[in-house]
């Protein structure tokens, strides 16, 4: 018995090294070791030996058993090694200096507005500001004279998250944060507040052509003594001539909004027939853009500024309405679709 395992040992070693798949090793095992395998069927002889050859014979046989799984192991190792080096050495070699084929990407819609309206206000001496997308319900809210249980948070329906905090669901969040920015330098040294913060914002929408989760909005703040209507008309009024580069006619309507007053929908002259009334404007000759008004006492006081002395107004401009407007994009959810073919449509504006 001896003698044939020892043989067994000899011949697997030698058949293993023939092999060259994993489906050869995977018969070999089942013929060697397998239940009706070489190894298996002297085993089952065991039985007939002498009580003291018996484990002599079987420490023999569990030690070539040990062998040679230790060798297919081996073997199956190498052949995988191999295959994958096959495999590598058939792919195409990636040639970093090679000239590419792929067409430049491009500026998204958005930001092509975003960057349009930062330039007119930054010209009309407006600081940018960026600001975080994750508020606290303070900033979105309380501080905008929302208190909890304002029936205006229901017009916002708001992504919170475990920790309290919230989804931004629009620009104004960052207004608090603004205010208490600048307004030492307001007070102390007479420059007042002129910023914008573009920002994209969230909320949980049913979406469909004209609604998105997803979106973008500008807002801008002006504080100093003596700021007026007037000067939120002149501001909005120069900002949209430059950015649909005509002419534009703005009006204002009376709109709620608790962190201004009084508060406004800005209109525009429709941008389709010019004022004329279409389809696209309802026939009314106009079109809805952007809500604004003054800034509301508390809401100037919760930014640490004494709303007797100082007044300013706000507004929050749809970035992706705008964008729409500008490019004739009839859905919104083409802007957020990642779609090279409706994106790269406005590479030509830089
Ligand atoms: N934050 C408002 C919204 O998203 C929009 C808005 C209204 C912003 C009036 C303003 C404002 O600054 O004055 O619904």
């Amino acid at each position: 018995m001896k003698e044939k395992l020892e043989a067994i040992r000899k011949q697997a070693e030698a058949e293993l090294d023939g092999l060259t798949s994993p489906e050869q090793i995977e018969s070999f095992r089942v013929a060697v070791l397998g239940k009706k395998g070489e190894l298996t069927s002297i085993l089952k002889m065991m039985g007939k030996l002498s009580a003291e050859e018996r484990p002599v014979m079987g420490q023999l046989a569990n030690d070539v058993r040990a062998f040679i799984e230790e060798k297919i192991t081996e073997k199956s190792k190498e052949i995988k090694e191999k295959e994958m080096q096959k495999e590598i050495d058939s792919m195409p070699i990636f040639d970093v200096s090679a000239p590419s084929d792929l067409s430049r990407g491009s500026y998204h819609p958005i930001t092509l507005v975003q960057r349009e309206c930062e330039n007119v206000f930054k010209s009309m001496g407006f600081a940018v500001e960026n600001y975080s997308e994750i508020v606290t319900d303070y900033e979105c809210f309380e501080a905008l004279n929302i208190p909890k249980h304002h029936p205006a948070r229901d017009m916002q329906d708001t992504y919170y998250l475990e920790n309290g905090q919230l989804l931004k669901s629009h620009t104004s969040a960052a207004q608090n944060a603004i205010y208490k920015k600048y307004r030492d330098s307001l007070i102390n040294d007479g420059l007042p507040i002129k910023a914008i913060f573009p920002g994209r914002c969230f909320r949980n929408e049913a979406t469909d052509a004209c609604h998105e989760n997803t979106f973008f909005q500008m807002e801008g703040v002006m504080v100093d003594k003596d700021i007026s209507i007037s000067n939120l008309i002149y501001f909005m009024k120069t900002m949209l001539s430059e950015v649909f580069r005509k002419d534009i006619k703005v009006r204002l309507r009376p709109g709620f909004f608790p962190f201004v007053e009084p508060g406004f929908e800005l209109d525009i002259s429709c941008l389709i027939c010019g004022g004329e009334g279409c389809p696209s404007c309802k026939h009314s000759g106009w079109l809805e853009l952007c809500p604004c008004g003054m800034i509301h006492p508390e809401v100037l006081k919760a930014g640490g500024i004494d709303p007797e002395e100082y007044t300013g107004f706000a507004f929050g401009l749809g970035l992706t309405r705008l964008a729409m407007m500008k490019y004739g994009v009839k859905d919104i959810r083409d802007l957020n679709s990642g779609s090279l073919k409706s994106l790269s449509q406005f590479t030509d504006d830089e």
